[in-house]
């Protein structure tokens, strides 16, 4: 009797505050479980085929392809300046990914889950306008971009600290990282601009030769912004539905 009136009362609590059925989109996995690294492979395996296409109901962003209205990277060293800004940039092929492995770190006061991933293939593509100084030399260019990577080696790392609002205690996702290992990379360079366009096929070649060197040197850019799409991402989820739902303990 007594715990009817309690499980009235919880459902009531839990519609007032429209709290989210998370177990309706996401597998959800007991944090405290001997298999809980297990169940997040197959929890995040399903997850981003959900993702691909976003969870409207929590705000979540379609992932696969996920768009990103505009990215501004300036490079500097001694004599070279460059301007690069992409624009209505799409990423594709996440929904592909293999998920080969998950740890999971769920204290009261601190998360921390690592996922092993592969991507088979990220298409990357939009448009562009660069701008390039070298002592007195100046290039300008504008077009489109495209990018294929293959074969992608990585792991996310999340990080998180429990919050406490009048709705529940939640994890507010604080760090997200990656450093993806690439198989190989094609990209190309489109120019509308005809005065630089025999550079830019130049600048293609050169770019397809050492993209491994090149890679390396975007890759803070590329973190920097991952970071923030990461924390943005997670935190759709994290902060919409309480701790002990997403990762409850029944154990
Ligand atoms: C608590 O939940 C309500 C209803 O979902 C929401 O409008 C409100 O912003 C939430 N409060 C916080 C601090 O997130
Ligand atoms: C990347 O792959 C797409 C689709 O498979 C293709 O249309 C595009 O031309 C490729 N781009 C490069 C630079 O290889």
């Amino acid at each position: 009797m007594k715990l009817r009136v309690i499980l009235v009362f919880v459902s009531l609590f839990a519609s007032c505050y429209g709290v989210v059925d998370v177990e309706k989109f996401l597998k959800v996995c007991d944090r405290n479980s001997v298999d809980v690294n297990d169940c997040l492979v197959d929890a995040v395996q399903e997850g981003l085929t959900v993702m691909a296409d976003g969870i409207e109901e929590l705000d979540v962003p379609p992932v696969d392809p996920y768009h990103q209205k505009e990215l501004r990277v300036e490079y500097k060293n001694n004599q070279i300046l460059a301007k690069f800004v992409a624009k209505n940039i799409y990423v594709e092929g996440l929904k592909s990914s293999k998920v080969l492995d998950t740890r999971l770190r769920a204290d009261e006061d601190r998360f921390h889950m690592e996922v092993d991933l592969t991507t088979p293939l990220v298409h990357v593509h939009g448009s562009y306008r660069g701008e390039g100084r070298y002592n007195s030399l100046q290039i300008l260019a504008y077009g489109r971009f495209d990018t294929n990577m293959t074969d992608l080696v990585y792991t996310w790392k999340l990080d998180g600290v429990p919050e406490t609002n009048e709705n529940g205690t939640f994890i507010r996702i604080t760090d997200f990282y990656m450093r993806p290992d690439v198989g190989d990379m094609k990209s190309y360079l489109s120019n509308d601009n005809r005065e630089s366009r025999e550079l830019t096929e130049l600048g293609n070649r050169f770019t397809n030769n050492n993209w491994r060197l090149l890679y390396r040197e975007f890759l803070p850019f590329a973190q920097e912004n991952w970071n923030k799409i990461g924390i943005r991402v997670a935190n759709k989820v994290f902060l919409k539905v309480p701790y002990d739902q997403l990762f409850p303990t029944k154990s």
